[in-house]
């Protein structure tokens, strides 16, 4: 891929312009985040916000992001968007801060080994076939719920592998409401507001003790079997720290939570944004359907076919990088420390926008426009330009599993199915903390090879 993107020696503070008395730029941010959030860069690579009452840094220069991400001790987990997910998930591993978070991954890791993916990928399969299954020629179907609904089975799926309807336990609606009332909670900055007794915040705390009343009682169930179900759930039980030590039920729950809110809702957002991005490009459409004639003859695809699906993988890449689910994340400074020349005393928030990254001009020629082909080059990104699963210690540890997954999906829907998204106008995100679209329906044409 070709940048015009030089590391430099200088780097430059600003504050945003626009600030208004009291609330800063927090209506800005709000009212259109993505505009205000990516429109940052034009003003330096290091830019302070005002979000009512709190004064937040935004990192836009590439090297300082990848400083920002792999000095993971001076900049801890924290900061007001993830403090938002800790207070409603606990301290799992997305959430917990730097002092727990060596022996938690070190736990946590062999869930995701490499040796487990095919094992993943088959049960991902079976899900994506079940759930395409029930669709007919004509049908119209709301395209994130229904991306929504294959990202829980399949997750559910792999977390308890046992659980005879793994797919279809009510982890579905509890996630809706407890994803959708997490990401509202963190693009609102006033304290308070979430303890306010109104109907969304009641539902979302039932939601929340829903989803802890499953756990648990999967937990015991699991505890009794005493089985490797060759499952997350079944590592998650027989992992042992150093000192041989498990983790309680307690620590359990907050990863399992962890795991639904960190995979669901990202490769959700991810598919329903390829099919809009495959419906408005039909020439890469018509190659992708080249390439899955070729290989899977309207089968649908298996883990052992994604090497010979390099467009596929192509056009997962390129979506992640217009629209990343993860857009914007924060961290909070643990000691007095700089960043570019710029100080920063310890408690401060600092934010950091793989979307704002992935759209400057000098990182990626012509950024708005999807172009898979981008990737075709084997030389990688510099460190702190595509950031779809962050960077350093804190990466992401489900990318391969949330890969995986999106590209079996595409392969096996597209290689039959031609989706036809209805509205005319473009589709826009949602205004949250992950980036997904806004509803929208399309028509499933069955293809005629
Ligand atoms: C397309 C799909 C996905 C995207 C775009 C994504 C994105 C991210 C990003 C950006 C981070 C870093 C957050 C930060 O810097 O604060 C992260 C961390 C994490 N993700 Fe993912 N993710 C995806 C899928 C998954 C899946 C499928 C799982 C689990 C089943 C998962 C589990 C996690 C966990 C546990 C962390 C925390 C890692 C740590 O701090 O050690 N993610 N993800």
């Amino acid at each position: 891929m070709t940048t015009h993107y030089r590391p430099t020696a200088q780097y430059t503070s600003a504050t945003a312009p626009g600030a208004l008395p009291l609330l800063g730029h927090a209506p800005a941010f709000v009212r259109r985040p993505f505009d205000f959030v990516a429109g940052l860069a034009a003003h330096g690579d290091l830019v302070k916000v005002r979000l009512g009452p709190l004064d937040a840094y935004v990192v836009c220069h590439p090297d300082l992001v990848r400083r920002l991400l792999t000095e993971d001790r001076t900049y801890d987990k924290g900061g007001i968007i993830i403090d938002k997910v800790r207070e409603a998930f606990g301290n799992g591993l997305a959430t917990c801060p730097a002092a727990d978070h060596r022996r938690q991954r070190r736990m946590l890791q062999p869930a995701f080994h490499r040796d487990r993916l095919p094992g993943y990928a088959a049960m991902m399969a079976e899900e994506i076939a079940g759930t395409t299954a029930r669709w007919r020629d004509g049908d119209v179907i709301d395209v994130p719920a229904a991306m929504y609904r294959l990202t829980t089975a399949v997750t559910a799926r792999c977390l308890f592998a046992a659980h005879e309807r793994a797919g279809s336990l009510p982890v579905h609606e509890c996630m809706n409401v407890v994803t959708r009332g997490v990401a509202r909670r963190m693009m609102m900055p006033l304290p308070g507001a979430d303890r306010i007794p109104t109907p969304g915040n009641r539902r979302f705390q039932r939601a929340q003790r829903g989803l802890k009343e499953i756990t648990r009682r999967l937990i015991a169930d699991y505890r009794a079997a005493g089985t490797d179900h060759q499952d997350l759930l079944s590592t998650l039980l027989s992992t042992r720290d150093e000192h041989g030590r498990g983790l309680s039920d307690g620590e359990i729950h907050d990863q399992v939570v962890t795991f639904l809110l960190a995979g669901m809702e990202t490769t959700a957002a991810t598919l329903s944004w390829t099919w809009t991005l495959l419906a408005a490009n039909p020439a890469a459409r018509d190659r992708l359907n080249a390439e899955l004639d070729t290989v899977l003859d309207g089968r649908p695809a298996r883990h052992e076919d994604l090497p010979a699906l390099p467009l596929t993988s192509r056009i997962i890449s390129e979506t992640l990088r217009l629209y990343p689910p993860a857009w914007i994340l924060s961290r909070t400074v643990a000691a007095d420390t700089e960043l570019g020349g710029h100080p920063l005393p310890a408690g401060t928030t600092v934010l950091y926008s793989p979307y704002l990254l992935h759209r400057r001009a000098d990182l990626f020629p012509c950024p708005d426009r999807f172009d898979p082909d981008r990737w075709l080059t084997t030389a990688r990104p510099a460190p702190g330009t595509y950031t779809p699963f962050g960077l350093g210690a804190r990466r992401c540890i489900g990318d391969t599993f949330g890969t995986t997954e999106a590209a079996l999906a595409l392969a096996t829907i597209a290689g039959r199915w031609t989706v036809t998204p209805t509205p005319r106008q473009p589709v826009r995100p949602q205004r949250s903390s992950s980036m997904s679209p806004r509803s929208f329906q399309a028509t499933l044409t069955r293809r005629v090879r």
